[in-house]
């Protein structure tokens, strides 16, 4: 039968990576609100201090958590000191990323491709195995990894409009390879009560150049870029009991851009 109250989040534990960037902040006030502790884990103690007084009247159901994905000693502390204040993780979003300047293909520095891998493939690896330690031993827990609609799609070249902007080739590198990485997580721990899937959103507005937002649009079937808030109704639905059969899955919100 099915039961409403199944969406909510209540008495579980969930951490964002990334939790202090764009859409990290607005994934862990959408956790708050829908019931769950929240472990904002982020490199960035500026944006981490920006959101600690966003948050600051959720109380005893935030901890503000500095991490490295890609130190193994930042993410055993990070995971300890979740772990001491909660006392279980129920969830585990992989949302941090780090960007690299934009470059053509062929002129791209290895150092700065290296640095993208090293926390968008190294630091995902790091973090999902310690927390499936603690998931395996549980029996259950759920991991969520933030691709992109670069990782199923190649970037239509024509909506650039100069130099400045462009989608890179470590992003879709490495996003295409997040979600069949989740597709291994959900095969391997499916039996031990854990679940994984992706969630893969499209471009998100953000003061874009102009031309850009309206070539975007443009080939948008919903005819806009998305909303940070459009995001949130994925991640709650697979975060919650709501989608307890629902593992390996990529759950695609972008506005019907990969259905062209
Ligand atoms: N913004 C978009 O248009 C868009 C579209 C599709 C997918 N995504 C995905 O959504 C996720 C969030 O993107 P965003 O736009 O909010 O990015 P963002 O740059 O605003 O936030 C990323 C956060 O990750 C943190 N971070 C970087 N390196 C870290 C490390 N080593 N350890 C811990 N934290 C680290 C940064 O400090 C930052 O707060 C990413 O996975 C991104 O690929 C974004």
């Amino acid at each position: 039968m099915f039961n409403q109250k199944s969406f909510l989040l209540k008495d579980k534990s969930i951490i964002v990576t990334g939790g202090a960037g764009l859409l990290g902040v607005v994934f862990a006030e959408a956790l708050l609100e829908s019931g769950a502790n929240v472990g904002i884990a982020d490199i960035d103690p500026k944006l981490l201090s920006k959101a600690r007084s966003k948050f600051s009247k959720y109380d005893r159901q935030v901890a503000m958590l500095k991490l490295d994905i890609t130190k193994p000693e930042s993410v055993q502390s990070c995971l300890r000191n979740f772990l001491e204040k909660f006392g279980r993780i129920d969830g585990l979003v992989n949302n941090a990323v780090l960007r690299a300047p934009v470059s053509d293909f062929l002129k791209r520095d290895l150092d700065d491709f290296k640095k993208t891998t090293d926390v968008n493939i190294n630091g995902v690896f790091l973090i999902t195995q310690k927390t499936l330690e603690i998931m395996k031993k549980q029996r259950s827990g759920c991991v969520i990894n933030i691709a992109s609609i670069y990782g199923v799609v190649g970037p239509d070249q024509s909506i650039y409009p100069d130099d400045k902007i462009n989608c890179p080739e470590y992003y879709c590198f490495q996003k295409g390879g997040l979600i069949n990485f989740t597709r291994y997580l959900a095969t391997t721990f499916g039996r031990y009560g854990v679940r994984a899937n992706t969630i893969t959103p499209g471009g998100i507005y953000a003061g874009q150049d102009k031309k850009f937002v309206e070539n975007y649009s443009k080939k948008t079937p919903l005819g806009r870029m998305a909303k940070t808030g459009d995001i949130c109704g994925a991640l709650i639905f697979l975060m919650s009991d709501a989608s307890s059969y629902v593992t390996g899955h990529n759950l695609i919100v972008d506005g019907g851009w990969t259905a062209l």
